[in-house]
Parts: C-alpha cells; sequence; structure tokens
C-alpha cells in the first residue's frame, strides 16, 4: 500500500508541476514542440509562407506599387501635357508659315521702277541750242533741241556706263569715269567710249507736252537716228 501511495504520491507532485517547466513530456493534443519553449523560432512549415509572411509582405509590396504608380501617375500626366502643348506649338508654327506662303503668293514681290514714259515741258521750253538737265537726276536723260530739232538723249555712258555732265562752257558731255567726251548731238570724239550716246523715243502728247519714251532706244551706228520717233523736228 505504502508503494501505492507513494506512487500516487509521486504521481500528484508530478502532475502539479507545469509541463513547461518540465521541458519533457509533449502535452497531449499537439502542445508546443520543445524548440518554441526554449525561445527559438519554429521553422515554418512548407506552404506557411503563403498564408504566413509571404501575404502580408505581398501586401507591402502592393502598396510600395501603388504609391510607386500614385508617384508615376502625375509625371505621365505632366509629360502628356508637354507633349501636347508641344504639338499645338508645332501646329501653329506650321499654320502661320502655311499662312505666310498664301499671302506673300497672293503678294508677291514687286519691283517698283520708275515709269518708263514720262512727261516733258512743251517743246516751247526748250530753246535752241540748248541742254536741259531738269531730268537728268531723276530719268537720266537730257532733252536736246539742236539745229536738227529736240531729242530725249540718254545719260549713259557707252563705255561703262557712268553718267556724263554737260559742260555748258565747253558745250560737251564729260564722261567722270575715264574722260570720254560727247558732242551735243551725242556723238563721242574723245576717251574710250566705243560709240555715241542713244537717243529715246520722243513724241508730243495730246496736251503739247512732250512724251518721252525709254522702253525704246535709238542707236546712231544702227542708223537708227533716221527714225522719226527719234526726233522731234519743228
Ligand atoms: S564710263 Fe564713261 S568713259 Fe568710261
Amino acid at each position: 500500500m505504502a508503494d501505492e501511495k507513494k506512487t500516487e504520491g509521486e504521481i500528484k507532485s508530478s502532475a502539479s508541476i507545469p509541463a513547461e517547466e518540465k521541458g519533457s513530456a509533449p502535452e497531449a493534443g499537439g502542445a508546443k514542440p520543445p524548440a518554441a519553449a526554449k525561445g527559438v523560432a519554429a521553422p515554418k512549415k512548407p506552404g506557411e509562407g503563403l498564408l504566413g509572411g509571404a501575404p502580408k509582405r505581398g501586401m507591402e509590396e502592393e502598396g510600395e506599387a501603388g504609391g510607386a504608380q500614385e508617384a508615376a501617375e502625375p509625371i505621365s500626366r505632366r509629360r502628356f501635357l508637354s507633349w501636347l502643348t508641344l504639338g499645338w506649338v508645332a501646329f501653329a508654327g506650321a499654320l502661320g508659315a502655311f499662312a505666310t506662303g498664301m499671302l506673300r503668293f497672293m503678294f508677291p514681290n514687286v519691283l517698283f521702277e520708275p515709269p518708263m514714259t514720262f512727261k516733258a515741258e512743251p517743246p516751247s521750253q526748250y530753246p535752241v541750242d540748248t541742254v536741259n538737265t531738269d531730268l537728268t537726276n531723276k530719268y537720266k536723260v537730257w532733252i536736246v533741241h539742236n539745229e536738227d530739232g529736240i531729242f530725249a538723249l540718254r545719260a549713259v555712258c557707252t563705255h561703262l556706263g557712268c553718267t556724263p555732265r554737260w559742260l555748258e562752257s565747253e558745250g560737251k558731255f564729260k564722261c567722270p569715269c575715264h574722260g570720254s567726251g560727247f558732242y551735243m548731238n551725242g556723238i563721242n570724239f574723245e576717251g574710250p567710249a566705243p560709240r555715241p550716246l542713244e537717243r529715246y523715243r520722243i513724241s508730243v502728247g495730246e496736251d503739247g507736252r512732250i512724251l518721252v519714251d525709254m522702253s525704246r532706244r535709238y542707236a546712231f551706228e544702227k542708223g537708227e537716228w533716221v527714225d522719226p520717233n527719234s526726233i522731234i523736228k519743228l
């Protein structure tokens, strides 16, 4: 009996000791493993990451991705607006260039030159044996009246195109460039000028004024001074 009591006492005493302190027999029904009792992390079971730690990490990654997307979204919108603005600027530039081209097409470059025909004074205003230089600066022409009649002499040297001067005292035209000289009628007599001065078409208009047409020239060496349109016979 004593053995039986002792055995019961031992059993009681052993039952009063917490199982954790004993660290020996595992509790029935799936008690913690010894390693857990010692504070060591228990090894993860296969597949535990999918249900335990991994989902948490996935959520963190999703959160990070969401934040990155939120951060990238304004940049993309900003870039889109920049490209849109650039496109509009390019479109406006092309439209402006097109409009300019159309305007230039509608208003082409026009070279405004002095008219080829002009009116001078009536023949009575040009006395015999005179050279009128009133129109020389504007039209490069002299109105000459000699014994043959009134003609319009072109004030361009036949050497290299300088403008000769009328020397009243010497009764001649003198070119300042290389010294060519021309008589009052335009015939060359000194210097390098190879031929006489030219004359313009001349006539008397309905209003009685002399009309000079610079689009038609008459050259002495071509025998054109005999043309009635090259001189007004009085
Ligand atoms: S340009 Fe008149 S002489 Fe040469």
